[in-house]
């Protein structure tokens, strides 16, 4: 069968040998009672990485938002704010309402994923208690946008100001470090939680982590227990993530190079309006006028190129540890190929 070139997601990749021999190694016991050593110090090790206390080891980045939700809001009606485009808002059931009651309360943000200080602001209320502002960085729907460490003080400062709580859905934080050329613990210095994925740009099979004061984070585990989210021999999922923060961070940057390289191409490309928010790290967003989009990904996947669509115009590439700047190169004329033959729309 021909090569596949998965462009759809940064979560599409498949363990190194490197990480499943961390795997293979790795020391286990049953986590829920404590004994688990590898996943005691992937907690650490990655709370360490943020310049938090101390970490949760959640299955993934929804359930890691969702417990730090629950954990922040804890009387009936206490309320959070997040982003329009947030992952919390659009993609993950609004499961802190859904199952916790929460009121998420929607706060515009910019083309980058920037909520005015001043909304945040505005947002907080005595009653019902607002108690929790959410930020994403980088900025999934936002075309992967890494926020600066002063976009990132800005509105944390705001929300504290407010007498708000900051939590960060960092997913890619790490991604927006490398963008930046800082450090994750920097981009989050001021938040009081962060969720970061192991399972993306970093190249994990599975997993996040759910970092913040110890306290919050005590309250935190007996939070995932009642979701279920407990696990035992998790030192197995937990080397493959130690793996990949020793040995999938620094290469992060070839990711954001074949995204540039990649958006550079499209930008030239007929029927294609390249997103203006421009590409900061490995996402590349685009609209297709003119033509139709499920086609458009029919056919490209016909030549072996998968992406993914938000909508029946917008379209997704995601850069990622098994795709190489090869990979780019050959997919490129195949793009430009599918869409100069797609009838219009
Ligand atoms: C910004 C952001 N937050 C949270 C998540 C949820 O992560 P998971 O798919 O592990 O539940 C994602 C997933 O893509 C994401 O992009």
């Amino acid at each position: 069968m021909a090569r596949l070139i998965d462009l759809r997601s940064d979560t599409t990749t498949r363990p190194t040998q490197g990480m499943r021999d961390a795997m293979a190694r790795a020391e286990v016991g049953d986590d829920m009672m404590g004994d688990d050593p590898t996943t005691r110090a992937l907690e650490e090790a990655a709370a360490a990485r943020v310049g938090k206390e101390a970490g949760l080891f959640v299955p993934s980045g929804t359930m890691g938002n969702l417990v730090a939700l629950l954990t922040h809001c804890v009387a009936r009606g206490d309320e959070a704010i997040a982003g329009s485009e947030s992952h919390i808002c659009n993609h993950e059931g609004m499961g802190s309402s859904a199952l916790g009651g929460i009121p998420v309360r929607v706060a515009q943000n910019d083309i980058r994923g920037y909520i005015q200080p001043a909304d945040i602001k505005a947002l907080a209320r005595p009653w019902p208690r607002t108690v929790l502002a959410c930020i994403e960085n980088t900025h999934n729907r936002c075309a992967g946008a890494a926020l600066t460490a002063t976009e990132m003080r800005e509105m944390t400062r705001a929300a504290h100001e407010a007498g708000l709580q900051v939590h960060v859905d960092g997913a890619r934080i790490f991604n927006a470090a490398a963008a930046l050329e800082t450090t994750p613990e920097a981009l989050v210095a001021d938040a009081d939680t962060v969720q970061f994925c192991f399972s993306k740009g970093l190249g994990a099979p599975v997993g996040s982590i759910l970092t913040g004061p110890r306290e919050f984070i005590d309250r935190a585990r007996l939070v995932r227990r009642t979701l279920g989210g407990s696990m035992r021999q998790s030192g197995v999922i937990a080397a493959a993530a130690l793996y990949a923060l020793d040995h999938h961070v620094e290469r992060l940057v070839e990711d954001h190079v074949n995204a540039r390289r990649l958006a550079s191409a499209l930008v030239e490309m007929p029927h294609v309006r390249m997103d203006p928010a421009g590409t900061d790290t490995n996402i590349v967003y685009f609209d297709l006028e003119g033509v139709d989009g499920p086609l458009f990904r029919e056919r490209l996947a016909a030549e072996g190129v998968l992406c993914s669509g938000v909508s029946p115009t917008r379209i997704r590439f995601v850069t990622h540890l098994d795709v190489s700047a090869r990979d780019v190169e050959d997919a490129i004329p195949l793009i430009a190929g599918v869409l100069k033959g797609l009838p219009a729309a």
